[in-house]
């Protein structure tokens, strides 16, 4: 494949440098998922990389389906052994075969909005709740956040058990999670948190998907929340070879203070504790965060 008739300088770069962390930023339009469609196509077309041993997460089905065929198109059926999807789309994949694990059956139903609503709403009349007083819709948007920033009902619960409001929405999260569990369902939060938690607590299981996924990418990583960096950062862990692609313009909050060598883009892997490993920039001062809490 000539990749260098097809990317520009900085395309290429990314593209070709597949061992190691890589985060590539750059603006809206600019190439990004090209880049890791041509990153992909090139990892088995040239370097012999096996197709199943490729995981890329997109944000949307749309995205992905556009990814896998664009892939498709430069090296064929072979891009039907990647998982090409969505963080969603992933877990739900993993957990059809793993669930067992954490104590559901494998058929799991998963809930949606209404099916939540009504489940909620169960919940919040076992408990005497007015819903004059606290809606289901904060009820579920509280709930909601708690699982992005991966909070369990007990944790939610020591929290905030010295706030009688705060409370109750606890003992609505505590409930809710028990039917659910015994409707062998999950709700769409918990798809990942599920799979988070199912690495978590059965440590060969992270083990074969961490040997199975030896190259892992993210498109527009901006918008990635806490339980799906974990998520990422679990899968990467082994292998550590990891490419995350996204808008720096969409993530950086506002007076932020970084230093960069190139704004075009950066080598870097960002680890938990918010340090820079592998970087050609450096962060000269200040604290650097993503609006979802990526860097701490
Ligand atoms: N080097 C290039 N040569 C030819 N076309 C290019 C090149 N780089 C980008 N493009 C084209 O520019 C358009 C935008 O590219 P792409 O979708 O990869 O950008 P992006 O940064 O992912 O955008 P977004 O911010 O919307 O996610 C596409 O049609 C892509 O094929
Ligand atoms: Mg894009």
């Amino acid at each position: 494949m000539d990749l260098k008739s097809l990317l520009n300088k900085e395309q290429y770069e990314g593209a070709t440098t597949v061992e190691g962390q890589v985060l590539i930023l750059a603006g809206a339009g600019s190439g990004k998922t090209r880049v890791l469609t041509y990153r992909m196509a090139h990892m088995i077309d040239d370097l012999g990389v096996l197709p199943y041993k490729i995981l890329a997460i997109t944000f949307t089905n749309k995205a992905a389906k556009e990814m896998k065929d664009r892939v498709k198109a430069l090296i064929g059926e072979r891009a039907e052994d990647m998982w090409i999807s969505t963080f969603h789309s992933t877990c739900v994949r993993i957990l059809r075969r793993e669930i067992e694990k954490i104590g559901y059956k494998k058929n799991f139903t998963i809930y949606d909005t209404s099916d939540q609503k009504t489940l909620i709403k169960e919940c919040m009349k076992a408990l005497n709740i007015n819903d004059k007083d606290i809606t289901e819709q904060e009820i579920m948007s509280k709930i909601g956040k708690a699982k992005d920033n991966l909070q369990s009902p007990a944790s939610f619960m020591r929290e905030h058990q010295t706030n009688f409001r705060e409370k109750k929405i606890a003992d609505v999260y505590e409930m809710y999670q028990k039917r659910l569990k015994e409707n062998n369902a999950l709700d769409f939060d918990d798809l990942i948190f599920k799979t988070v938690e199912l690495f978590k607590t059965n440590k060969e299981t992270l083990e074969f998907y961490q040997r199975k996924f030896q190259y892992i990418m993210v498109d527009e990583y901006q918008d990635t929340n806490k339980v799906q960096y974990e998520l990422i950062r679990l899968l990467a862990e082994s292998h550590k070879n990891i490419c995350v692609v996204g808008d720096d313009d969409q993530c950086l909050v506002e007076g932020t203070l970084i230093e960069k060598s190139s704004y075009s883009k950066k080598y870097v892997w960002v680890a938990e504790d918010g340090s820079y490993l592998n970087g050609s920039f450096s962060i000269s001062s200040g604290k650097c965060t993503f609006v979802s809490g990526m860097i701490y």
